[in-house]
């Protein structure tokens, strides 16, 4: 049976905030068969992930294209690949059949031809919806972690500030630290954002950035006795306010600098006399250098939302022509929890 594929592509590199007019719908005709011994798959999209590090992906240039195996420069015209939850519709390869449920490199499409050496695994979805599979149980959730666990490395009572804090990653930082007995307070851009937070996420405090004229005098109200850990999403000014009001032994995990994505000309200047004296740590990290904590994520995490203790938060976006909108509402603080594409049924 041959299908049109439809599925999105950049027009030409973007080096800035990212509009609709850099992106463009294309469709293709696509057979779905393929010859056994192929050893392709090709799979029917259902949840896609939509990614603020993508635009660093589709810049003519970014340290990412060279340093991360993940975030490679995405060539115009070609078909954007994202992490996602689909369904086997044709295989020639012997692992995969017709019918399977998979999670693994997909892309912003309708269908996805996957190579052997295509990153793909059967999903067993252990109950949950398939979206939870591209956010809270996926990289999102992973990224949330390792990122307070493994590089925070918190103690309990700690003091947690976490910027970006209603969004995918940031909101279950503040949920697992909440879990894990610290004082968390998060920022985010508007006030039903902040009302999340406290009321049904469980913050201990919550402000929105955009009403503050100064940082550092906000970051002291909200922590009179310092901060302990910095989760940060966002770099720029934010971060250099935090160093500010850091304690000695401080630790900052630098998840993202989203606010520096889309400005080539702002950057974070933080005190470094601070980070000397009060021996702050500041440390970057990808999630995909954690896949051993995998499991031990997944476990958790499923635990924690059979019995309630965390609370998923998803925006979701319906159809695969939706996805330059989704992206670029990433860049603009338009969505609330982790942002995917719906593209079909199952
Ligand atoms: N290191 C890794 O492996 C890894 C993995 C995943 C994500 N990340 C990074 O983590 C960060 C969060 O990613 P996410 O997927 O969870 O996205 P997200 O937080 O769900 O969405 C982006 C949010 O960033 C905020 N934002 C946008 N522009 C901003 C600006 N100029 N200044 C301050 N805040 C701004 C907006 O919320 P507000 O309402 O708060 O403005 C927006 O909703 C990003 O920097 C991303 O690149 C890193």
């Amino acid at each position: 049976m041959d299908v049109i594929n439809r599925y999105v592509t950049i027009k030409s590199h973007v080096d800035g905030a990212p509009q609709e007019s850099d992106f463009e719908l294309k469709a293709t005709p696509l057979a779905l068969s393929l010859d056994p011994g192929s050893n392709e798959v090709i799979v029917k999209n259902l949840y896609v992930s939509i990614d603020p590090y993508q635009i660093n992906r589709m810049k003519s240039y970014s340290s990412s294209q060279k340093n991360s195996d993940f975030a490679v420069g995405i060539i115009p015209g070609e078909a954007i690949d994202t992490y996602g939850v689909g369904k086997v519709v044709a295989s020639g390869n012997p692992e995969f059949d017709k019918g399977d449920i998979v999670a693994g490199l997909l892309n912003w499409g309708e269908y996805t031809v996957i190579k052997a050496s295509g990153m793909l695994n059967k999903l067993n979805h252990m109950g949950f919806p398939l979206s939870y599979h591209v956010g809270i149980l996926g990289f999102s959730g992973l990224t949330a972690y390792a990122g307070f666990f493994e590089v925070c490395k918190p103690k309990k009572g700690d003091k947690v500030f976490v910027s970006a804090a209603s969004g995918s990653v940031g909101n279950l930082v503040g949920q697992f630290a909440k879990l894990f007995g610290c004082y968390v307070v998060g920022c985010a851009g508007s006030k039903e954002k902040v009302a999340l937070l406290k009321e049904k996420l469980g913050f201990d405090d919550a402000f929105n950035y955009r009403e503050e004229t100064d940082l550092k005098s906000t970051l002291k109200r909200y922590f009179p006795n310092g901060i302990d850990i910095y989760f940060d999403n966002v770099g720029g000014e934010m971060q250099e306010a935090v160093i500010d009001n850091m304690n000695i032994n401080g630790k900052v995990a630098v998840c993202g600098v989203i606010s520096e994505y889309t400005d080539n000309e702002k950057r974070a200047a933080p005190r470094m006399i601070d980070v000397v004296y009060k021996r702050i740590k500041i440390q970057g990290f990808l999630a995909g250098d954690y896949l051993n904590n995998f499991a031990d994520f997944l476990s958790t995490t499923c635990d924690h939302l059979r019995t309630g203790k965390i609370q998923p938060l998803e925006d979701i976006s319906d159809g695969v022509e939706s996805a330059p909108s989704a992206f670029i509402s990433l860049f603009r603080g338009q969505n609330i929890g982790k942002k995917i594409v719906k593209i079909a049924e199952e």
